[in-house]
């Protein structure tokens, strides 16, 4: 039997219309906010991704050359070519840009619970400018589509890039190594950081004390613990987040972010109860737009990691219930066969749900498959019914039967 693909995953139809549903809760929340929707190809030019973080990204690419010869990768996230797209053809258009968008990223990563092949983001991006209050409207839509989807344990932490970026050319790092102990910072690898900072000269009291600076964690009071621009940033960046009633952040300068294209305000959303990958959104603000041929721009924007953030909710215990359909055309007798039919078009024509019985079945048989579909409503086409113009009528959840005249059958079922 032929699997799917190792990391990635078939959606049936349950998990399909639960998807759907919640999908549908953020692009709402997206619209509140002012993001208007886009879409990208989901393969590009792999430069789109090599130019920022360099050819070793290739590792977690899935990179492969066209019949043309051109080297292309499915994409990994979704910032590079909406900020392309924007180079392309928005970049003249009314400041800021805000959008939204919805698709699968593919990363050659070492699948596990809550880490695949195939995923989806769900992002937003505001282009054009950067400002205290452009970062707090990230934040609050990011918090605003957590809220939205229902999830109640999660931590949204708010960091700044700049401050340990600053510290770290500081103590003597060469810029062109600045990744390399990001990266180390990130996962909190300390005593990996250790040899490459002594190896680069920086003496033991600035290595420790870097490594609190990514421990300055808390809540709003710590702000007064960030060192300069940086910290009167952040403290804008909350009051205006309180403004807009969005209180449940926390700061954490350890906020690195995996990707190297931040600048300044950087934050993650974890839920605890995912274990290893916790991690359901991140984001920040950066620039882009230079390194694909237009001007410099400055943009925010941040990705909720869709598939952990459902499963985050089932660990919640949130329950989906599936929609159903509203009615299921089922024929006494084999005659009424053609009648059926024209009853279940004349639902379908009224905006009414409605299945029929195609397998050729015995009533009580088509009428236990109404139920495993979810009808709500059975209609039973009848040859004496019919004569008086009616079918009979089951409310699938009471048992309650009635004749109901044709005519009036949408009318009914829709009440
Ligand atoms: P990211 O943190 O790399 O950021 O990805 C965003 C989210 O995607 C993560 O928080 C995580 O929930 C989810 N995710 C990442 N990799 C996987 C995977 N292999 N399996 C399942 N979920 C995954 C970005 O991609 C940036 N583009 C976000 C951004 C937008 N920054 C500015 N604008």
């Amino acid at each position: 039997m032929i699997q799917c693909p190792r990391g990635t995953r078939d959606f049936l139809p349950d998990e399909m219309e639960r998807r759907r549903f919640y999908e549908g809760r953020l692009r709402d929340t997206a619209r509140t906010f002012g993001f208007r929707e886009v879409e990208t190809p989901i393969f590009e030019d792999s430069e789109l991704f090599i130019l920022r973080s360099g050819p070793n990204v290739l590792k977690e690419l899935y990179a492969f050359e066209d019949k043309g010869g051109r080297s292309i990768a499915l994409r990994p996230e979704m910032t590079a070519p909406v900020v392309r797209m924007f180079v392309n053809g928005m970049s003249n258009d009314p400041k800021p840009i805000k959008v939204f968008y919805f698709g699968q990223c593919f990363r050659y990563e070492r699948p596990q619970s809550g880490r695949y092949r195939e995923f989806f983001q769900f992002g937003a991006e505001i282009i054009g400018v950067a400002t205290p209050q452009t970062d707090a409207e990230a934040i609050a839509t990011a918090s605003a589509m957590l809220k939205a989807l229902g999830l109640k344990d999660y931590r949204l932490r708010i960091g700044h890039i700049g401050v340990l970026r600053q510290r770290i050319a500081d103590i003597g790092v060469p810029q062109e190594r600045t990744a390399e102990v990001l990266q180390k910072l990130d996962k909190k690898l300390y005593d990996e950081a250790r040899p490459i900072l002594a190896d680069m000269g920086v003496s033991d009291d600035d290595m420790e004390a870097l490594f609190k600076l990514t421990e300055t964690v808390g809540g709003t009071e710590v702000l007064s613990e960030v060192p300069g621009e940086a910290g009167d940033w952040l403290r804008q960046v909350v009051a205006f987040l309180d403004a807009m009633g969005v209180r449940d952040v926390e700061i954490d300068l350890g906020v690195v972010r995996g990707l190297d294209y931040y600048t300044g305000m950087v934050f993650e959303a974890e839920a605890p109860a995912l274990g290893a990958e916790k991690q359901i959104c991140g984001g920040g603000s950066y620039t882009l737009s230079e390194l694909f041929g237009g001007e410099r721009v400055f943009s925010t924007g941040f990705a909720v990691g869709f598939d952990r953030a459902l499963l985050a909710l089932e660990k919640e215990g949130a329950s989906y219930e599936n929609a159903g359909i509203d009615a299921y055309v089922i024929c006494a007798s084999d005659d009424m066969r053609v009648e059926a039919a024209r009853i279940a078009a004349s639902l379908r024509e009224a905006g009414v749900s409605a299945d029929i019985d195609i397998m050729d079945r015995k009533m009580a048989k088509a009428m236990k498959f109404a139920s495993s579909a979810g009808a709500r409503f059975a209609v039973i086409v009848g040859a004496r019914d019919l004569e008086n113009g009616e079918v009979t009528l089951r409310d699938m959840t009471s048992g309650e039967q009635r004749q109901v005249p044709v005519g009036e059958l949408a009318g009914r079922i829709r009440a």
